[in-house]
């Protein structure tokens, strides 16, 4: 995700853009950059940091004079955050200039394609890619800016959101979308550009939406131009008076970063699997697996260390890649792997789960790993993170930034890509048949629009919150692959909620725990059909008998534990290894619900921090 805003008109487009990019600075902030055309001349500061270090830049280094120009807040994909690499993008001409939030996902052909004709890249982003593949079609074709930028559009796989701009036509600005968004605002002889209506609202209240695949020329003192990407049709563009407020603009609309970014985990995980996942040709695609199958295949056993969450993650991944991979796994808290002994050796591959790739301990536990001559590879989500850079290799997450201390979002996509990685490794290793592999596939391509259908059950979970808001003590139960979505739902009502939670192993119940069980005792039980359905059910009947009082996670259609249950909350029917990614999302939202009804803090709860940077 990356935030995007333009400006053209009578006005200073300065101010305007930089102040956008702060509202949109939740959608990414590792570097920032301004394209200003000042009449005469095009300048582009940019930099490594935030907007405010963009403006700090911006005084020293040119004058931040013109009426036209673009904007851009940057969360890393393709290459680490630095100068270089941030946005706006030259072609090589420097004519064009490119800002671009997304993932071109054939960025590597078209790369190698462009190298073959001459060009040169001086980052290592797919955006510059993408500015000079226009740049050689507006050349080779002899076409206008707005016709360039479509038949180039139309050679690129991935998703984007662009805005681009051409010294030669300097009363232009074209943008275009697709999966990502693009709103123009329009005010009386000027247009404002930007990733939501944030950055205009001041100005204007009237705005566009594009659709998907869809493109705007927009003109100084003219009519904008809307059309089709694919086909060229015209659209007429549809204006709509915006109602809201900027904070429920930069929230999606949502009271809080945290339910928004429960939201967002059906496309966080498209984005997850995009580009990795080919379900046509059967096949996993991660560059770094591929590079570094000899050490997975070989290795005696995977170490997983991580923290808190992403640690949850990691222990969803054990039974993954154990019963795909048939590779032995086991899972650490880095902050206790690295203060003991632990036996490592070079025919070990570590790997290291992290959200925020900055987690003190988990940093500590890799350095030690590495020390020992173990493989460590990383799977983070912020690109460029002090983890991604000390794992010998790894694969992002993608899921975008995550603002709420909660992590939600993170947790999803980190399973989705260790599913990806002990799935590609069970087809090397042989431990998974063709059409087993086939099925898992698919059924990782459904995920996205089962949790959507989740998400649906909110209002009836929010009821459900209504009801146990005010208990002190809750259970959290699950077997197998949801004993670990048993230990987060738990992790997540504690930390938002400050209500006591447990997650155990629902057979352990019985050597503990059902002591505490009395009337007053909400138990969370993940019974879903696959996976233990029937040992589940036993252990529900052992509750009921103690009077506590259950909230079942079942599968859709579910009659055994409906009948024994005093609330049931229905996820869609999948593959058992794939089920946290659904089971999972009621228990967000109910520990969510409990927190707002209780008046607490959501999106930063008391003690605690987003990225823990000490021990
Ligand atoms: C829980 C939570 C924490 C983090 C933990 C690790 O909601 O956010 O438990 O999961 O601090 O953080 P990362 O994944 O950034 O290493």
């Amino acid at each position: 995700m990356c935030g995007i805003v333009g400006y053209i008109g009578p006005r200073e487009a300065y101010p305007i853009i930089i102040e956008g990019l702060k509202r949109l600075e939740y959608r990414g902030y590792d570097s920032a950059g301004i394209a200003l055309f000042d009449g005469t001349d095009l300048k582009v500061c940019k930099t490594k940091g935030k907007v405010v270090d963009l403006e700090n830049k911006l005084h020293t280094d040119i004058t931040s004079t013109g009426n036209i120009g673009i904007g851009h807040t940057r969360w890393a994909t393709h290459g680490v955050p630095n100068d270089v690499n941030s946005h706006p993008h030259y072609s090589n001409s420097g004519d064009l200039v490119i800002i671009h939030n997304g993932i071109i996902e054939n960025y590597e052909s078209l790369r190698k394609e462009l190298i073959s004709r001459g060009y040169h890249f001086d980052s290592d982003t797919d955006t510059e890619v993408l500015v000079n593949l226009i740049e050689d079609v507006k050349n080779k074709e002899n076409v206008k800016l707005g016709q360039a930028v479509q038949i180039a559009l139309n050679q690129v796989v991935g998703a984007y959101a662009i805005a681009v701009f051409d010294k030669t036509r300097p009363k232009e600005i074209v943008i275009a979308r697709l999966g990502s968004p693009l709103a123009i605002g329009v005010g009386k002889d000027e247009f404002f550009i930007a990733s939501d209506a944030s950055p205009f609202l001041e100005y204007t209240k009237d705005a566009i939406y594009l659709e998907d695949e869809e493109m705007a020329i927009i003109r100084l003192n003219k009519d904008i131009k809307v059309r089709k990407i694919k086909d060229d049709s015209s659209v007429v563009p549809y204006v709509q008076t915006l109602k809201m407020n900027l904070d429920q603009i930069e929230k999606g609309g949502f009271e809080h970063f945290m339910l928004k970014e429960i939201y967002e985990q059906p496309k966080a995980i498209i984005d997850t699997y995009r580009g990795r996942l080919n379900r046509q040709e059967a096949i996993i695609k991660m560059g770094s697996v591929e590079d570094n199958m000899k050490k997975f295949l070989n290795a005696d056993r995977i170490i997983i260390v991580a923290c808190g969450t992403s640690w949850h993650a990691g222990l969803v991944a054990e039974y993954i890649f154990e019963d795909l991979a048939r590779i032995p796994v086991e899972v650490e808290y880095a902050s206790e792997f690295r203060y003991r002994n632990p036996i490592i050796t070079e025919k070990d591959v570590v790997i290291a789960i992290s959200q925020s790739g900055e987690t003190a301990d988990t940093l500590a536990a890799i350095k030690l790993a590495k020390s020992k001559g173990a493989f460590v590879f990383g799977v983070c989500n912020v690109v460029g993170s002090s983890i991604a850079r000390e794992t010998d290799a790894g694969a992002y997450t993608h899921a975008g930034p995550e603002i709420g201390v909660a992590s939600t979002k993170a947790f999803t996509t980190q399973i989705t890509v260790l599913s990806l990685i002990a799935l590609r490794l069970a087809r090397a290793k042989g431990t998974i048949s063709s059409s087993d592999f086939r099925h898992h596939l698919l059924e990782l391509e459904m995920i996205p629009k089962k949790v959507e259908k989740v998400l649906e059950a909110n209002e009836h979970i929010k009821h459900i919150a209504e009801i146990y808001k005010d208990v002190h003590n809750f259970l959290y139960l699950g077997r197998g692959y949801n004993f670990p979505v048993a230990l987060e739902g738990a992790l997540k009502l504690k930390e938002i909620s400050y209500i006591h939670a447990e997650g155990y192993p629902a057979a352990e119940m019985k050597h503990g725990p059902i002591a505490l069980i009395d009337e007053n005792m909400p138990i969370v039980v993940i019974a879903t059909k696959k996976g233990h359905y029937e040992k589940v059910v036993s252990n529900i009947q052992e509750i009921k008998s103690r009077k506590g009082k259950i909230i079942g996670i079942v599968t859709e259609g579910d009659v055994d534990v409906r009948e024994l249950a005093d609330h049931v909350i229905e996820v869609p029917e999948t593959l058992e290894s794939l089920s946290p990614l659904l089971t999972t999302i009621p228990l967000q939202l109910l520990s969510y619900h409990i927190a707002v009804l209780l008046g607490k803090n959501v999106d930063q709860p008391r003690n605690l921090a987003k990225s823990v940077t000490v021990e």
